[in-house]
């Protein structure tokens, strides 16, 4: 993998940890001091001068600690075999493992991969692909922005220490130097990143207009979010040429054939909205808007429903569930709540 020791990249702070505990550290440029207390991110809605704003949560994950049990992902309510969510499911798994069946089945875990995931959060999804697919995988990049992350998959991935390499910094500024590479994971990250918020359709900022114009992106006719983090990003994973699974929360969900009583008072066809969480705002993605990005690059784009790669049990039990909110008991409870949460996330395959 070749680092971008040479990249103009303003407040980039780079660490790079091997099977030693501490191998580099690099930064390119001064990095700025810390948010001052309550700040975190920037925060989204139209400005007063109703100008378009842009919401970015990078300083929120450079400073603060993050708390992924408060953000609900579906990786940590599935973080190994014995979640209490795991009730939903056929057979007991982790939400890595199931990625990794996916993987397989889409034909995008080769033998002795190097997989990089951006955005590891807590290191559960890499254990639980490494433990069910460890012999496919020989060496595995992650990217994070925080530290504090970064040490914790450390910790949590330190029976395969000697196969991961840790690197801290901004995936925007990192991607285009990534290289050697045969597979990338972007787990929920994208709500993460910067979007423009309460862009007037009459009035649109140069870059949501370039961005709109370039890939013939449909917008609504009143003032909408959108997902330019998101967009950059895909753009650079294209110009990879590198496979890429993504996934994320999103504003026009699919739902599968098989499950068409979870399209109860859903928009199907909505564009990012806002949510709030500890200190910073996410995003739902437009994944529409990303399929046609990529598509522009000349990459494949196959999308569907999370739902598609989470074998959840047969029957009719789910469905009277989320149909009557039969929630009476705590185990119907967490059905209701998984079935409603789930039901929005999308993943995306680029290859
Ligand atoms: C919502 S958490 C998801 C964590 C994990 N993938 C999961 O599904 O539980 C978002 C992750 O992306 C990281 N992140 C956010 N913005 C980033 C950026 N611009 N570059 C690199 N990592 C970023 C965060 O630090 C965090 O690890």
């Amino acid at each position: 993998m070749q680092l971008p020791y040479n990249k103009s990249a303003t407040l980039l702070k780079l660490i790079l940890y091997t099977d030693q505990d501490f191998m580099y550290r690099f930064d390119p440029m001064a990095i700025h001091d810390g948010p001052k207390s309550g700040e975190g991110s920037v925060t989204s809605s139209r400005g007063a001068d109703g100008a378009a704003r842009l919401s970015t949560t990078a300083d929120y994950h450079r400073f603060t600690p993050v708390d992924l049990m408060s953000e609900f992902t579906i990786c940590e309510s599935f973080s190994g075999p014995g979640s209490p969510y795991g009730i939903i499911l056929e057979k007991p798994s982790s939400y890595g493992a199931m990625v990794g069946d996916f993987l397989v089945r889409m034909g995008l875990l080769k033998d002795r991969a190097t997989v990089c995931e951006v955005g590891g959060g807590y290191g559960s999804l890499m254990h639980g692909l490494l433990g069910s697919h460890e012999n496919r995988i020989e060496r595995v990049y992650m990217i994070d922005l925080s530290l504090s992350l970064l040490k914790r998959q450390r910790d949590r991935l330190s029976p395969w220490k000697s196969r991961i390499t840790s690197i801290r910094g901004d995936i925007h500024e990192l991607l285009g130097a990534v290289a050697g590479v045969d597979l990338f994971i972007v787990n929920e990250v994208m709500g993460d990143l910067d979007t423009l918020t309460g862009i007037d359709p009459s009035h649109m900022p140069p870059e949501a207009e370039e961005l709109i114009r370039a890939y013939d992106l449909d917008i609504p006719a009143v003032p909408f979010n959108l997902n330019i983090g998101a967009i950059r990003l895909v753009e650079a994973l294209c110009r990879t040429g590198i496979p890429a699974l993504l996934t994320e929360h999103s504003s026009d969900p699919v739902i599968p054939d098989d499950m068409a009583y979870l399209a109860r008072d859903l928009d199907l066809d909505a564009y990012p909205r806002e949510i709030k969480l500890f200190r910073h705002s996410e995003y739902t993605i437009r994944f529409s808007h990303l399929v046609k990005v990529a598509r522009a690059h000349g990459r494949t784009a196959r999308t569907g429903a999370l739902l598609d790669l989470i074998p959840v049990r047969k029957g009719k039990n789910l469905e009277t569930i989320f149909r009557l909110r039969a929630c009476d008991t705590e185990d119907h409870e967490i059905i209701y709540e998984l079935l409603d949460h789930i039901r929005e996330y999308r993943w995306l395959v680029i290859s």
